[in-house]
């Protein structure tokens, strides 16, 4: 199967209705499991920090993390976009910062960066097209900001806040993003920001309305444990089979059932009985 998807490509995807589908990967193993599959793009994402590092959120992410894992997955991802997420102080400081930091991303291997955030970042978006990296954009709850909103809060419940992302995923797709990541905002809403703009817009806990859909793998796996947030679907009880596989595995080595034959080598027999007899005469 020859994908085809280019970033630019992605608003004629829409307009012919297709939905489009994303997931993260992280690692070169996982990127080429997403690759071989039909999903559309891949997500280097910075949730890299809570899925793969352990971290509590994404801020402590850094760009050398995130340059590391990006060139695993581009490694994995012959036929795959990889879009990669600049992670947290790598483009707020200043509009330099965010190209050195994106260019660094796109000499990676990535086709596209990710960014946080409407209208602080109109200015850093249109430099950043400008120089021709591509932008995909990140409104609702963005989790590089989880301090500030107390948590992981559904974001727009209200029709001012609705409005105001509103205006900034029209703002940011007048500066040039190709795509907009819509996460956790009411549906309604998703669906009204998906009717108005041109460019394809990609949900994750925003309902059925928009242009496609995110999961982070390793929740699509079911590979993360503990609370599992209501938008996560689990198509695979990853943990379990790999619980269940690491039993078995204890098991048979304690057991001696493994390796089996299947799985050593042998020598000639003539070269077992010379190594004997030498080891023999050392007697
Ligand atoms: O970091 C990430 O994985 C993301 C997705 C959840 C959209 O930003």
């Amino acid at each position: 199967m020859d994908k085809k998807v280019t970033l630019p490509g992605l608003r004629d995807l829409k307009r012919a209705g297709k939905k489009l589908r994303m997931v993260t990967a992280y690692d070169f193993a996982q990127a080429g499991v997403v690759d071989r599959s039909e999903v559309e793009l891949i997500l280097v994402g910075d949730s890299l920090g809570n899925a793969v590092l352990g971290y509590a959120d994404t801020v402590p992410v850094t760009l050398e993390e995130m340059l590391h894992h990006t060139r695993a997955v581009v490694r994995g991802a012959a036929r795959t976009p990889v879009v990669a997420d600049l992670p947290f102080l790598s483009y707020q400081v200043s509009i330099e910062e965010a190209v050195r930091s994106a260019g660094l991303l796109m000499k990676a291997g990535a086709a596209g960066v990710k960014l946080e955030g409407g209208t602080p970042f109109l200015e850093t978006v249109a430099r950043l097209t400008a120089v021709g990296i591509p932008v995909m954009g990140h409104l609702g709850l963005t989790p590089q900001r989880v301090h500030e909103f107390g948590g992981y809060k559904v974001q727009g419940k209200a029709a001012s806040q609705a409005e105001a992302i509103l205006d900034d995923a029209l703002a940011l797709e007048r500066v040039g993003i190709f795509a907009l990541v819509l996460e956790c905002v009411p549906a309604p809403v998703a669906r009204i920001i998906t009717e108005q703009l041109a460019i394809p817009t990609i949900g994750i806990g925003a309902g059925p309305h928009c242009d496609g859909q995110v999961l982070v793998l390793h929740d699509l796996l079911g590979l993360t444990q503990g609370m599992r947030p209501k938008f996560v679907k689990r198509y695979l009880q990853g943990a379990d089979l790999a619980g269940k596989a690491l039993a078995d595995y204890c098991r048979e080595v304690a057991e001696g059932i493994f390796p089996g034959p299947e799985h050593s080598f042998t020598m000639p027999e003539e070269q077992e009985r010379l190594l004997r007899d030498v080891l023999d005469g050392r007697r």
